[in-house]
């Protein structure tokens, strides 16, 4: 179904798979359990830390009736200095029909897959380059949110996505698949942590947080990124808090129905209040992480 075999980002999908794909996990969500991958075979494979996407892919594909192995890499044959390349084909070679990888570089996760001839392999989030299943879930969620029934809704919406976009597969992964919805995007975020030239049609870059998310729809806050900064982008985590933490007088600049997402893990009081993070009636993070796994359930159905 998707146009090349493994699933590296959302590009690779149709408007219309990202359709089956709502679909799919709206059935999910209110029947998990069936047998759709009877006799199939999950690897997980995480060089980098991981709870959500991890530990979803597993409930996921039991939900659906495969198997799942989830290697510890830490007392793996990596340690012994097997290379990443001999690591796939090995994993490859005990056929199973899905590897899902995570890896701290961008870009390795489509390098690895060409040494995967069997297992379909799944990008569970590489450096800053990609993470198609949360771009998914969090789509999936703002869509359960506004009530939506189809996807052409979303070109009513301004999606406000603040913090440390430079770092951020997450952020990457969504600005894709809003722009494929025809969502309108703003970047807000300190220019240390702004990529430069992403202005275009759909799409406006801020420094200024509260000109930022005037009238949007919703505020994707995204993680402070420690691991993956080189040099010093943010005078303190205090400083940063004070000028693009979202906090209720922020929200309040938005829409009154305006919804609020984190990918997770949460920074609480530095990149989003930590009151607001528990407010049922804003914050959608324990949602995205439900929807994560019916939406995991949907795209392991459409690879398989
Ligand atoms: N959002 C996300 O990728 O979380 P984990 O690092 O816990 O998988």
């Amino acid at each position: 179904m998707i146009k090349q075999k493994h699933f590296i980002d959302v590009d690779q999908l149709s408007l219309k798979q990202i359709e089956q794909i709502f679909s799919k996990a709206d059935k999910y969500l209110k029947k998990p359990l069936n047998s759709s991958l009877k006799g199939k075979r999950l690897i997980n494979l995480f060089f980098e830390n991981s709870t959500r996407t991890r530990s979803s892919f597993e409930i996921a594909a039991k939900n659906s009736g495969a198997e799942v192995v989830n290697i510890d890499v830490s007392t793996s044959a990596l340690k012994k200095g097997e290379s990443e390349k001999d690591t796939i084909l090995t994993l490859n070679a005990m056929e199973p029909d899905f590897i899902t990888i995570r890896h701290s570089f961008g870009g390795i996760v489509k390098k690895l897959a060409e040494y995967s001839d069997r297992a379909v392999v799944v990008n569970s989030g590489d450096g800053a380059h990609a993470h198609p299943t949360q771009a998914l879930l969090d789509a999936f969620t703002i869509y359960k949110a506004y009530k939506f029934k189809k996807i052409t809704e979303f070109k009513k919406l301004t999606v406000a996505i603040c913090g440390d976009v430079l770092n951020s597969r997450v952020a990457r992964s969504n600005i894709r698949l809003l722009t494929m919805l025809g969502a309108k995007i703003h970047l807000i975020g300190p220019p240390t942590l702004l990529p430069k030239n992403m202005d275009s049609a759909n799409l406006k870059i801020f420094y200024d947080l509260k000109e930022g998310v005037k009238g949007v729809n919703v505020i994707m806050a995204l993680r402070i990124q420690k691991e993956r900064m080189m040099s010093c982008f943010i005078p303190s985590i205090s400083d940063y808090f004070k000028v693009y933490g979202i906090t209720r007088d922020v929200l309040d600049l938005a829409k009154s129905n305006c919804i609020l997402l984190h990918p997770g893990p949460m920074n609480r009081n530095v990149e989003i209040e930590s009151s607001l993070a528990e407010d049922p009636k804003v914050s959608q993070v324990l949602k995205q992480v439900r929807h994560g796994v019916a939406i995991r359930q949907a795209v392991l159905e459409l690879l398989a």
